[in-house]
């Protein structure tokens, strides 16, 4: 089945979009990326959701983190529908933040595994389900989510597991449910209870049934 493990290598296609035509890793320079796709342009859902996009763009441009939308639509749809995205987000610009990519034959769809069988445009033919892929610089996957087309994203989210890809890619920790950036983590299950003391040294373990002393909580590193 085609589609991505977390771990490969996200393709280096060439993309038509609303900013020229490009290669993906060419776009992505040495930051991180954030590749959307949505259903279909002019969809009340899709236009909610990029246009919130737009108004998150400085909380993405602090994490170092590029945007990148997709549909089926063509570039003419995508610039007409830009205006709707900003009307939306309050911006009074004709252009969009970002660039989204017009994958009229479903190449880069297909082979990212972002199709949703469930979904068909007037002519019978398959749309993109809301797809979220996080990319590191070294162009490695780290999250890949996928929504139906009936429940619109939440990009706070996708901020948050920035903030925990980032912190956990150089400290020895994880980050627990429903943590937010400067909150405790946990100690990470590999580090020994000596090496715990000495890079953690306000940790605590908190007692469990088992007696395993595996819940090592420490202030964010
Ligand atoms: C929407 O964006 O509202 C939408 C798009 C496709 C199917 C259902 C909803």
């Amino acid at each position: 089945m085609p589609g991505l493990n977390l771990g490969d290598e996200f393709p280096n296609a060439q993309v038509e979009t609303t900013k020229g035509n490009f290669k993906l890793h060419d776009y992505m320079e040495d930051k991180w990326l954030v590749f959307c796709s949505h259903p279909a342009d002019y969809t009340p859902v899709c236009t909610t959701e990029l246009g919130a996009l737009i108004a998150l763009i400085p909380e993405f441009e602090k994490r170092n983190v590029k945007i990148i939308a997709l549909s089926c639509d063509g570039v003419d749809s995508h610039h007409g529908w830009i205006k709707d995205l900003n009307a939306q987000a309050g911006c009074p610009s004709n252009e969009l933040l970002y660039p989204i990519i017009a994958d009229k034959d479903r190449e880069l769809a297909v082979k990212l595994g972002m199709i949703d069988p469930l979904e068909k445009d007037a002519q019978g033919l398959p749309l993109t389900a809301r797809a979220v892929f996080i990319v590191a610089p070294d162009k490695k996957l780290k999250l890949s989510i996928l929504y139906p087309a009936t429940t619109g994203r939440n990009f706070n989210e996708v901020l948050r597991v920035i903030d925990s890809l980032q912190l956990t890619l150089h400290k020895k920790v994880a980050t627990p449910v429903n943590w937010q950036n400067g909150g405790e983590c946990m100690v990470l299950p590999t580090v020994s209870a000596q090496e715990a003391s000495s890079l953690f040294p306000q940790h605590r373990v908190a007692e469990v049934p088992s007696g395993k002393g595996y819940l090592r909580f420490t202030p964010q590193p």
